[in-house]
């Protein structure tokens, strides 16, 4: 495994981390047993459905080939892995637009996405595990029509639309049958959070130009990686350990500027896995350095709730170096390197816990290997608090509610 995680600076000895380790160990093999609701997710990247994974390359190629722009409808779990991935990643062969709708209720952003399908040949991705989501619905109410418009017929406009979703229950699943649109499956014991590795994060990655087998080549890396046994999941450990010493949140540092929507995926993935009960370290994310400008003092001087997970890009994609000035033959890269190190040492000095997640380059084999780093370790941590990681149930009182004020 190319991603190195540090706990050392997190103020928790490493014989409590050790002592918990046989924990986190039981809470992997549950995991991995085959007889836990909604881990599907597990054992993707290892026993691959080929089939599917042919299937989903062929219909992205397609894609690209008659279409400028996709629009993916989606919201939360069914949109967040691939915009992160999109945003962080090299693209190694010709892609199209990506352009996602049905994560906001804004009108101003759904006419900006309204103008670019009129003026663009478009394919719609509607993606929705329950078929439901009151977001996605709406969205996709609002966009059909002017793909039948613009198309000339329903039947046409129908040919250019994409649902995945459940393999059989749901509105979206009953339409796919009535109006014949292509289709993919959410697989069911796999939620929208842990869906990235699905046709879900998968299709849309695919679009854009990512390799989406080496996304996975580096998941399976990680899910195989034998130090699962002992340091992979010391960082599950430490943040359960923090929480127990009363830390409420964690700020991800993201020391990489395409890191922001993975920053993104990540408040997701551990607020809606974790945050129950009562329990649960509250997840937020800062992009270092622009956000030290704005936030730094807080974290600096302000009320010391959290701990911090250093996300670092060790090495950047080109060199540029500095031609003039005080730090003329340095490059960015060490600039950058120097504010890593001033964060930790002052960080340090003011008693914040800090976690390292050292990425060695951004690139798609080493970002499959983080995805499944974070959903591993999000899930052993809710396992160590005692927290279902697969539930959400908060979520659905607040679509209840809304529905309620609709009605
Ligand atoms: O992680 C989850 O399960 C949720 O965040 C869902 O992804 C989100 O609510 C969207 O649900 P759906 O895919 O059913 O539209």
């Amino acid at each position: 495994m190319n991603i190195i995680v540090k706990t050392d600076k997190t103020g928790i000895p490493a014989a409590d981390i050790e002592a918990l380790r046989p924990d986190a160990g039981m809470a992997l093999d549950r995991l991995w047993s085959g007889n836990e609701p909604m881990t599907g997710w597990v054992t993707l990247p290892v026993n691959r459905n080929q089939e599917e994974l042919q299937r989903i390359q062929e219909i992205a190629d397609i894609i690209k080939d008659e279409a400028e722009l996709l629009v993916v409808i989606g919201i939360g779990g069914s949109y967040m892995g691939a915009k992160a991935a999109i945003e962080a990643l090299p693209k190694v062969g010709p892609g199209i637009e990506v352009r996602f709708l049905g994560n906001n209720l804004c009108t101003d952003y759904y006419w900006e996405t309204m103008q670019e399908i009129k003026e663009k040949n478009t394919i719609l991705c509607v993606i929705s595990k329950s078929g439901n989501t009151m977001e996605v619905r709406t969205a996709f109410e609002v966009v059909k029509p002017l793909m039948v418009e613009k198309y000339g017929s329903v039947e046409e406009a129908s040919k250019r639309i994409l649902a995945i979703t459940d393999e059989e229950t749901g509105t979206l699943r009953s339409e796919v049958a009535e109006y014949g649109y292509s289709s993919l499956v959410v697989p069911g014991n796999v939620g929208g959070r842990y869906s990235i590795g699905t046709p879900v994060g998968l299709l849309p990655m695919a679009v854009s130009g990512i390799d989406i087998m080496e996304f996975l080549d580096g998941a399976a890396e990680c899910a195989n990686d034998p130090g699962w046994d002992h340091d992979l999941a010391d960082y599950a450990i430490a943040r359960h350990l923090l929480e127990k010493q009363g830390k409420e949140v964690e700020v991800f540092g993201l020391c990489h500027s395409r890191l922001f929507y993975l920053g993104e995926w990540m408040k997701q993935l551990f607020g809606e896995s974790e945050g129950k009960e009562g329990k649960g370290l509250m997840p937020t994310s800062l992009t270092y350095s622009t956000d030290l400008h704005s936030m730094g003092q807080y974290l600096q001087e302000g009320r010391q709730t959290f701990m911090e997970t250093l996300m670092i890009v060790d090495e950047p994609s080109v060199s540029i170096e500095i031609p003039g000035g005080p730090q003329k033959g340095k490059t960015v890269a060490d600039i950058n390197e120097a504010m890593i190190g001033g964060v930790v040492s002052a960080h340090r000095q003011a008693g914040i816990p800090i976690a390292e997640v050292h990425i060695p380059k951004l690139d798609t084999r080493n970002f499959g290997q983080l995805i499944y780093f974070l959903e591993t370790t999000c899930a052993i941590t809710a396992m160590l608090n005692g927290v279902d990681p697969f539930n959400q149930p908060g979520v659905e009182a607040y679509k209840r509610e809304m529905h309620r004020l609709l009605d």
